[in-house]
């Protein structure tokens, strides 16, 4: 009986407890505190969310945490077990594009719930306002070199006409692209194709086209080089092609490289590369190259095209002897720098400096083949935020130079290639590297801003 009664005063107890879990004024006083729900982030933007849960029956205080680790190892400063009186909490001064958490506990007379579940939120992305190279350049033509291969594709063009009004055949205008051969009569065999469609392309979306390049000696056919005729056989060639090339684009490509790269490196002031039009046709062979093309074109603008003119001093000045004596034939109208460059040099100051060679001389500036390699030396297997960083600051420098070049000497800034694992760089250097303004995926590198932000400040 004594054991009964026991028990009944125990149910009589357990019943009391189940049913007075909420007293007449509403508090939770005896079960256990349940854990709210917490909702979505609503009103997310650059630097504040809104952090809201489900009510807990009976509870008017919340405790809040607010982290960037899922953990919880750390705490968002002063949302920390924050106290809240309400089902809301706007939490803001946050960064943006970065990912935070939170969770709430129900809170009663010093006992406290468990966790509710965890919310993952990231704040929103800066955007930038659109905006594109060539409506940064007021001054100048923003320019690319282009395959024709790639101008049906749909992201290429889509880049190209956006951000460029400029084009540069990257090989399609090159000697062995359009000279198949010398036939049986020795006239010269042409296959228009490819330099037809970058023309065309250009002329239908409106872009400046530059003419790359008439006289190369890495783009000589075999016909040409092998060529058993005389020197002055060979001199007539040249004078053909160059008439029939620059005829056929009269009125449509604005500007020629006439001969790319014809000076020696490390040269002293006489040293012309040895090429075969050196070779047959003497070293006034420059020299005549431009004269058929002002024949050809008079309206043309002519310039003379190289490399490492920034920084090696010898050759700037075997150049400029040469362009010297054009500029007295009155046949040249500017100069490329086709700035191939590191991330860490040339530095700005030469570049700058090789540049007024040009504009003293009074003719336009073509920075003409510009790219950045990140790793000459071979010392990466990925592209590094810091390389990112390097390379937009080379960027920017180059395009400050040129932006601050007056106005009357300007022409164009040219990109050799659109993205990453397009370039040229890649196969002639035989390592990896990031030396242009898009990567693999067509997103617009720090590179890319470096230039924008040269135009803007
Ligand atoms: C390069 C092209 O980018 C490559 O596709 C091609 O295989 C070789 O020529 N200087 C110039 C450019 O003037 O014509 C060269 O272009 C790069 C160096």
């Amino acid at each position: 009986m004594k054991k009964k009664s026991i028990y009944i005063v125990i149910n009589i107890f357990l019943t009391f407890l189940a049913s007075c879990s909420t007293s007449s004024n509403g508090i939770q006083i005896l079960k256990e505190l349940s854990n709210p729900v917490a909702n979505d982030a609503m009103a997310v933007t650059l630097n504040s969310f809104n952090a809201s849960w489900q009510p807990v029956e009976g509870i008017n205080e919340y405790r809040l945490d607010v982290s960037s680790a899922s953990s919880f190892s750390t705490f968002i400063e002063g949302y920390e077990n924050t106290i809240v009186k309400d089902l809301q909490k706007t939490i803001s001064n946050l960064k943006s594009n970065t990912s935070y958490y939170y969770r709430v506990r129900a809170y009663l007379d010093g006992r406290i719930s468990s966790n509710s579940n965890t919310i993952k939120v990231t704040t929103d992305t800066e955007s930038l306002p659109e905006t594109a190279l060539k409506l940064e350049a007021t001054n100048f033509f923003v320019g690319i070199a282009v395959n024709p291969i790639r101008i049906g594709n749909t992201k290429y063009n889509e880049i190209y006409q956006r951000e460029f009004n400029s084009i540069t055949a990257e090989n399609a205008m090159k000697m062995r692209s359009i000279l198949k051969g010398i036939d049986s009569n020795g006239s010269l065999i042409y296959d228009w194709s490819q330099s037809d469609a970058i023309v065309d392309y250009a002329e239908a979306n409106d872009m400046n086209i530059h003419g790359h390049a008439l006289i190369w000696h890495r783009s000589i056919p075999d016909d040409l080089q092998n060529f058993n005729g005389t020197d002055e056989e060979f001199r007539a060639l040249i004078e053909t092609y160059i008439t029939d090339v620059v005829s056929r684009y009269k009125g449509k490509v604005d500007s020629w490289d006439v001969v790319n790269e014809a000076i020696a490196d490390n040269s002293t002031s006489t040293t012309f590369r040895q090429t075969l039009f050196l070779e047959r046709m003497g070293e006034d062979y420059i020299k005549k190259c431009f004269q058929y093309a002002r024949n050809a074109d008079a309206d043309v603008k002519l310039f003379y095209n190289d490399y490492n003119m920034t920084f090696d001093q010898d050759k700037q000045q075997a150049v400029f002897n040469v362009i010297d004596d054009l500029i007295l034939d009155n046949v040249i109208d500017g100069v490329g720098y086709q700035m191939h460059i590191n991330s860490d040099f040339p530095p700005k100051s030469s570049i700058q400096s090789a540049t007024e060679l040009i504009t003293q001389r009074g003719l336009l500036v073509h920075f003409s083949e510009l790219d950045v390699r990140t790793n000459q030396n071979n010392s990466f297997s990925q592209f590094t935020d810091t390389m990112a960083l390097r390379q937009k600051i080379k960027v920017k420098e180059v395009v400050s130079v040129y932006n601050d070049i007056p106005n009357a000497y300007k022409y164009a800034l040219t990109i050799w290639g659109l993205k990453d694992d397009d370039s040229w760089i890649i196969p002639e250097y035989g390592n990896m590297d990031w030396p242009l303004l898009f990567d693999n995926q067509f997103m617009k590198k720090e590179a890319y801003h470096g230039f924008v932000e040269a135009l803007n400040n």
